[in-house]
């Protein structure tokens, strides 16, 4: 019933460990597998590597809502390779998600991350702190290295998409045109926090990206308003912390989901929504998780009323 198949992706179960959490290991991705993952996506991955920012690098500002400058912090995609090796001698479906300061630095790890046996790669060009968001919030620069990037990798590619932007329907399209096999929305929204009796920014980057359950309606607005134009597939992602808000995803039009906040919770969360999921949908008659998709938009929403 959860099986999804996301460009020729084929996954037990529709829901994706997303960027950033538990995804810097061999042992706690198989963790997250054998809970109930249809797959797993790396922390992104850049050409060296790299710290991340001091602490404090990541604060709970409300409960189930956290705000993070983690930075790009990995261990560069040399290092990095010898974990993509052990996930696939188990056959874990796997997306890399990788990131640089030019095209040619984001083909160059993802080449290596493909030869190594990632399944899909991710790009991340939307992280809020840190420069590669510069590509994800214009729509040349977005289109230029999918295209680039599509040209030379055999495997499937996916867009992470900014939500920090006027305009999320032109990056997106770009992202299409440029031949992407999928988007994943939302990556985390910029956001600040200052301490009122020190009087300065938290984190110490001074500002960061939100995410978790605040951002859940955010996200499943902007996967419902991208699937009224793109083709290609959308993960959604944000927020997730119940089987409803995966249910909520797939209602507006998302092919498979990502989870990463909520994982603070333990990730048995994982295996719990799995089995909700198929209780809601045997409970409904559905036979699949695909035939609830896009299904709200079969509602016909009020148009602005007139004046009288
Ligand atoms: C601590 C932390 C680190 C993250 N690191 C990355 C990252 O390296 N690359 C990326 O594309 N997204 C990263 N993200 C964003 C998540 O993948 C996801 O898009 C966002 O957190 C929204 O989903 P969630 O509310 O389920 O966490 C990170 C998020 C958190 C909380």
């Amino acid at each position: 019933m959860l099986e999804t198949n996301i460009s020729g992706l084929k996954l037990k179960s529709p829901i994706i460990l997303a960027s950033g959490i538990l995804g810097v290991s061999f042992s706690s991705m198989m963790r997250v597998i054998d809970a109930g993952a249809g797959a797993v996506t790396t922390k992104s991955i850049g050409p060296k590597a790299r710290k991340g920012y001091k602490n404090p690098s990541i604060i709970e500002v409300y409960p189930g809502t956290f705000m993070n400058s983690v930075g790009l912090g990995n261990p560069g995609i040399d290092e990095f390779i010898l974990e993509i090796k052990k996930l696939k001698e188990h056959n874990i479906p796997l997306i890399v998600s990788v990131f640089g300061d030019t095209n040619e630095i984001y083909l160059d790890v993802a080449t290596k991350a493909e030869n190594a046996g990632a399944d899909a790669i991710e790009i991340n060009i939307s992280c809020p702190h840190a420069e590669v968001s510069s590509i994800g919030i214009d729509k040349d620069l977005t289109f230029n290295i999918v295209k680039f990037l599509k040209e030379k990798l055999t495997v499937p590619l996916f867009v992470k998409l900014n939500p920090n932007v006027t305009n999320l329907k032109e990056i997106a399209l770009a992202a299409e045109k440029g031949g992407a096999d999928g988007v994943v929305a939302i990556n985390t929204l910029a956001a600040m926090k200052i301490d009122v009796n020190t009087r300065r920014p938290i984190l110490s980057h001074g500002s960061g990206g939100l995410s978790g359950k605040a951002i859940h309606p955010i996200a499943v607005k902007k996967v419902y308003d991208l699937f009224k134009f793109l083709k290609i597939p959308i993960i959604g992602c944000g927020g997730i912390d119940s089987w409803e808000d995966v249910i909520e995803f797939f209602l507006a039009g998302a092919s498979a989901v990502q989870i990463g906040t909520a994982l603070y919770k333990g990730i048995e969360i994982i295996t719990e929504i799995n089995k909700d999921l198929i209780r809601y949908l045997k409970e409904n008659e559905y036979t699949s998780i695909k035939d609830i998709k896009g299904l709200a938009h079969q509602y016909k929403t009020q148009e602005v009323p007139d004046f009288d």
